[in-house]
């Protein structure tokens, strides 16, 4: 059976990289608080009309392309997960494949906040397996800071822009195996709201939310789901923790990445992690993680990588791949 090979991988942040004193400047936060709760140093953010979803987007994806050694005619699908697009219709996939003229690609956009990029592969897993397409470029991109509220210091402080992107080909190697899961039921501790309906009957006058979360439900949600959905993934391969060469968890904060590892009594060293340097920047943050771990020779052939993904849905997903 065919399954999705990684063949190639890239990403794209934003010029700007705004350091924790530098949003010091505007919210009542410091370096010394950020730092001690989060992890994060620094995060990249979109700051000119000329960066958006979609040139994030098309930049990871140009990058990965040309790592793959493919070109946009050999492209038959095109998934990004997004809950940022530009515009609500078109689809930021159906830009990108105009952008990359990959004409022969059908291509959609899929939300599943920051598990939205393990969700998309799966899908493109999914689709080989039925022998729907062979290649296929993933695409995690998000500019976060368009829904953010630049007063509210519990939530600015978290998030970065970027995008990550690979391009998958169907393999008799590559995934071993895949889980997802939701739980609509707890939606709301990671909320934001789209615009408001103005129709004449509705009309309320309010503007569009900005994106609010419970901190602390979503940390205990997090640290009590990754471990579950690591355990009940090598249970389905038959594999052990110790077989594992990397874990790469989605990058929402370093304290949470390290209760993770506690759990499953395993080093950080098994855990690589960027988000000092890009902060979360949901579903792109596997993706630009992966690409990192790529392009500086972390990553050889044969390795078994673990990869986990967490967040608003609320959702879950996690993926067993051999490199
Ligand atoms: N700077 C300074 N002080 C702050 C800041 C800030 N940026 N933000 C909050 N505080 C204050 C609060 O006002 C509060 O003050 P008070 O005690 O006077 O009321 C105090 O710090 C403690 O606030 P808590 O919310 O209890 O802080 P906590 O220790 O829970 O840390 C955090 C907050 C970092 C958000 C934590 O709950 C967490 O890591 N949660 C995980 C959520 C997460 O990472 N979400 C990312 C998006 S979801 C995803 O990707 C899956």
């Amino acid at each position: 059976m065919m399954r999705a090979k990684i063949i190639g991988t890239g990403s794209c942040l934003p010029e700007k990289c705004v350091t924790n004193k530098d949003l010091s400047t505007f919210v009542d936060t410091s370096d010394a608080w950020i730092q001690s709760r989060t992890g994060i140093r620094e995060r990249h953010l979109v700051s000119s009309e000329a960066e958006t979803t979609l040139t994030l987007a098309v930049h990871a994806a140009e990058k990965a392309m040309a790592d793959a050694g493919i070109c946009s005619k050999d492209l038959d699908l095109i998934l990004v997960a997004t809950v940022s697009s530009d515009f609500i219709t078109p689809s930021t996939a159906c830009m990108v494949q105009k952008e990359l003229g990959a004409y022969h690609a059908a291509a959609f956009d899929l939300n599943a906040a920051c598990s939205g990029f393990l969700f998309a592969f799966h899908t493109v897993d999914a689709y080989f397996q039925a022998g729907i397409c062979q290649t296929a470029l993933v695409i995690g991109v998000e500019t976060l800071s368009k829904i953010i509220d630049w007063s509210d210091r519990s939530t600015c402080v978290l998030f970065g822009d970027g995008a990550g992107a690979v391009v998958a080909k169907a393999s008799s190697r590559g995934m071993i195996a895949s889980l997802q899961g939701s739980d609509g039921s707890r939606g709301e501790i990671l909320l934001c709201k789209n615009r408001t309906n103005n129709n004449p009957f509705v009309s309320t006058g309010k503007e569009p939310d900005y994106l609010t979360m419970d901190g602390q439900e979503v940390f205990k949600f997090a640290v009590k789901k990754v471990p579950e959905c690591i355990e009940n993934l090598l249970g389905q391969a038959d594999l052990d923790l110790s077989q594992i060469t990397y874990f790469l968890l989605h990058q929402a904060n370093h304290r949470m990445i390290a209760s993770i590892a506690r759990k499953l009594n395993l080093p950080m060293e098994k855990f690589p992690s960027n988000v000092d340097r890009c902060g979360n920047t949901s579903a792109a943050s596997i993706p630009i993680l992966l690409d990192e771990m790529h392009r500086t020779g972390k990553l050889s052939s044969g390795d078994i990588l673990l990869l986990s993904g967490f967040g608003g849905g609320l959702t879950w997903a996690a993926s067993l791949l051999e490199w």
